[in-house]
């Protein structure tokens, strides 16, 4: 009830505004710089315990879902143990193998999200060690799991999540970075990401600084019946993310596919009413990028580059320009201006921003 809107037009802006305060709050006595690691509190295992942890599970449900791809790259990236996320409402129901030395980590904002417990449920009746990472404290899904960690992006009221996603990405992060640490990776690498994680704040300034620019591309893009989003691995849940967010608020079919997949069938629906939205970090797979810009321009179809390198003029359409941060943590950094895009397409259209059609907050029944 304290939770206001204030000067903004609906939560789902305050709440995209709200993110370099509450990545701030999340990161706040987490940190080791000294040692290059992080300390979740609220996980009760020590050096040890982490370290006889064979393989990493996320779980939650739709963007937590997605969130929980971001995480387990990270886990492999860092930790270089398999790690890999799947949604609670197929978890719940496939009578999945499960394993002693799997750390499963349920995702959820709400805590309440029905598939979510329900996954939880099951997963502890096989003996299996589970996690939250939630952001409301006293829910049902942080009760179930017992330990965890919590989010702190505070009250998320927009349907379209927006900070809780940022924070998820943000704990992730961390637990990665922990779980590195007492394995391969090396202290100066873990003071690096300690660093790109402490930035990451004003980096989001940054980006939420070019709102006009963004929102200009996303008005010379709200005629589009229908969009792709595309990444590849670092920027694979960047593209679902993005997608999910138009889709929810602006109703414009959007689909997210990975790069490498197009040529497999989804390039036939390439033509001028189809723009694609390509995720473009400045990583060792620029050259691949960019060659998929041409694929599809080749073909007629609309490209607007979500970036932090300088790509040749006229290579995109439009640019969204993103600053640079450590190139592992891009994926939460890139998902920030798609919010931003998304939001200002559904403006443009006169959608019903903070309560679209058919959707729940949270979605409690099955
Ligand atoms: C996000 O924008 C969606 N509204 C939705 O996918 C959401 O992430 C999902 O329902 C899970 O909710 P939870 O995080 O509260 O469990």
């Amino acid at each position: 009830a304290d939770y206001q809107l204030g000067s903004y037009a609906n939560f789902m802006h305050k709440e995209i505004w709200e993110q370099p305060e509450s990545v701030r709050r999340t990161l706040l006595g987490r940190l080791d710089e000294r040692f290059g690691t992080a300390r979740l509190g609220g996980i009760n295992l020590d050096a040890r315990a982490l370290r006889a942890i064979r393989r990493v599970k996320f779980f939650g449900c739709g963007s937590a879902y997605y969130a929980g791809q971001l995480g387990a790259n990270l886990v492999e990236e860092w930790a270089r143990l398999p790690a890999d996320a799947e949604p609670a409402s197929e978890l719940r129901y496939r009578n999945p193998v499960v394993e002693e030395d799997t750390l499963y980590v349920a995702i959820s904002q709400s805590g309440e999200t029905a598939d979510t417990l329900a996954a939880v449920q099951e997963l502890k009746r096989k003996g299996g060690q589970v996690i939250g990472m939630v952001n409301t404290v006293g829910s049902a899904i942080a009760r179930e799991c017992g330990s965890g960690t919590f989010l702190h992006a505070g009250p998320e009221v927009s349907v379209a999540s927006t900070k809780a996603y940022t924070n998820m990405g943000v704990c992730f992060a961390m637990l990665a970075l922990a779980l590195g640490r007492v394995r391969d990776l090396s202290v100066s690498d873990g003071a690096r990401i300690v660093a790109g994680l402490d930035s990451l704040p004003s980096l989001i300034v940054e980006v939420l600084g070019a709102e006009n620019e963004i929102s200009a591309v996303a008005k010379e893009h709200s005629g589009a019946e229908r969009m792709f989003f595309i990444g590849r691995t670092r920027g694979w849940p960047v593209a679902r993310e993005g997608a999910q967010k138009l889709k929810e608020i602006s109703y414009v079919h959007a689909e997210a596919y990975q790069a490498g997949e197009l040529k497999h069938g989804p390039l036939a629906l390439i033509e001028p009413a189809m723009p694609s939205v390509v995720i473009v970090p400045d990583d060792e797979l620029l050259a691949k990028n960019i060659g998929t810009i041409e694929q599809i321009k080749a073909r007629g179809g609309p490209v607007i580059a979500v970036t932090n390198a300088d790509l040749p003029d006229g290579l995109a359409d439009s640019v969204i320009q993103v600053p640079r941060s450590e190139p592992e943590l891009d994926p939460i950094l890139f998902t920030i201006p798609l919010q931003v895009f998304a939001y200002h397409l559904a403006h443009h259209l006169g959608r019903d921003i903070d309560k679209p059609r058919n959707l729940a907050k949270s979605v409690t029944v099955e």
